[in-house]
């Protein structure tokens, strides 16, 4: 199991027990800790499907807060595996949250925009109901429900289409990597303009975790992605114009490019809850793009 990493202590230091940390969220969390004394957990230290084990844990650990990163989110093999799915996206969360409900620790755990169906076309705000098309957004709304039902100051937040350097373990990277890459191939990459999203940076997000956290904001739904909305294609454009690379890029349908998941055409994130609260919404996406670009050495200040 790795050590406890206590960066500057602050003076309403709470125990954090960290699930994931060894994604790209996880990392982001820890780097950003505004000095609470923290237990990473990675896959090897804990799997939430097992849930005696799991249990053990928490109680050993004892925490005030439980950080839940861990996700099933490879989301074509939710489609094939909708019990695997379940398992880790729903029933995993269900555990935690019931042992944090009996030991008095409070929950932050993460969902989806893929809770949505795209029919809105405007961001969807919290009090916006869900629709959810797949397996993967299924059982994330199912992991929501069964996270805020154990206890009312458990916090679930919805995020979406996440980047950040230590790239998602879970799918294999970033879009934003995947898309460099291709391009210092040389490879002219087509990629969908009719599927509109908010990008987020795992360090905004991360940031905006612990200012939740700090504030003691009431539980329950929160949306948390970086201003502003694009395409797939619009994002990547704009990787490709910060960074100079004059690759084709072409802009195609979702149609034209099969998956076995029914993806929202819209699933962009807004937030009623943050202005209520006096929070400050996160930067735009183009702002956090450019600083992850920086973060991973791809661009000079
Ligand atoms: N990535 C996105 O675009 C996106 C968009 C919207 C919402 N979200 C949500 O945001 C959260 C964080 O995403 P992320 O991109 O940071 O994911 P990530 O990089 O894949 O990190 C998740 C971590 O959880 C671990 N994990 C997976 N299954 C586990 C299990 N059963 N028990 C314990 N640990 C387990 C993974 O380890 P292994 O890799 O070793 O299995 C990985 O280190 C997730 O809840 C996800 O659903 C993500």
């Amino acid at each position: 199991m790795s050590g406890v990493s206590v960066l500057r202590r602050s003076s309403t230091a709470m125990k954090i027990l960290l699930i994931g940390s060894a994604g790209q969220l996880g990392t982001d969390l820890q780097k950003t800790n505004p000095g609470h004394p923290l237990v990473p957990l990675t896959h090897a230290d804990i799997d939430i499907t097992d849930a005696a084990e799991s249990e053990k844990i928490l109680r050993r650990h004892a925490p005030d807060v439980v950080i839940n990163t861990a996700a099933y989110h490879r989301t074509d093999d939710c489609e094939d595996f909708p019990e695997k799915a379940f398992a880790a996206n729903l029933l995993g969360p269900r555990l935690l949250a019931r042992v944090c409900a009996e030991t008095g620790a409070r929950l932050v755990h993460y969902s989806t925009d893929y809770v949505f169906d795209g029919k809105k076309r405007l961001p969807y705000r919290e009090s916006d109901p869900p629709f959810p098309l797949s397996v993967y957004g299924i059982s994330k709304l199912g992991g929501e429900f069964a996270v805020r039902s154990q206890a009312d100051r458990n916090i679930v937040i919805r995020s979406a289409s996440l980047f950040g350097t230590a790239g998602s373990s879970g799918k294999g990277g970033n879009f934003v990597e995947t898309m460099i890459r291709r391009s210092r191939e040389g490879l002219s990459t087509e990629v969908v303009d009719d599927m509109i999203m908010s990008p987020t940076y795992t360090l905004d997000l991360a940031q905006m975790t612990w200012a939740l956290l700090a504030k003691e904001v009431p539980g329950g739904l929160y949306h948390i992605a970086n201003g502003g909305t694009c395409s797939w294609y619009e994002f990547t454009r704009k990787i490709f114009a910060l960074l100079r690379l004059e690759t084709p890029l072409k802009p195609i349908r979702s149609a034209d490019r099969p998956a076995k998941i029914r993806r929202p055409l819209y699933s962009a994130l807004g937030s009623e809850r943050l202005p209520e609260l006096g929070i400050p919404p996160l930067r735009v996406w183009q702002e956090a793009l450019r600083a992850y670009l920086i973060e991973k050495g791809h661009l000079t200040p």
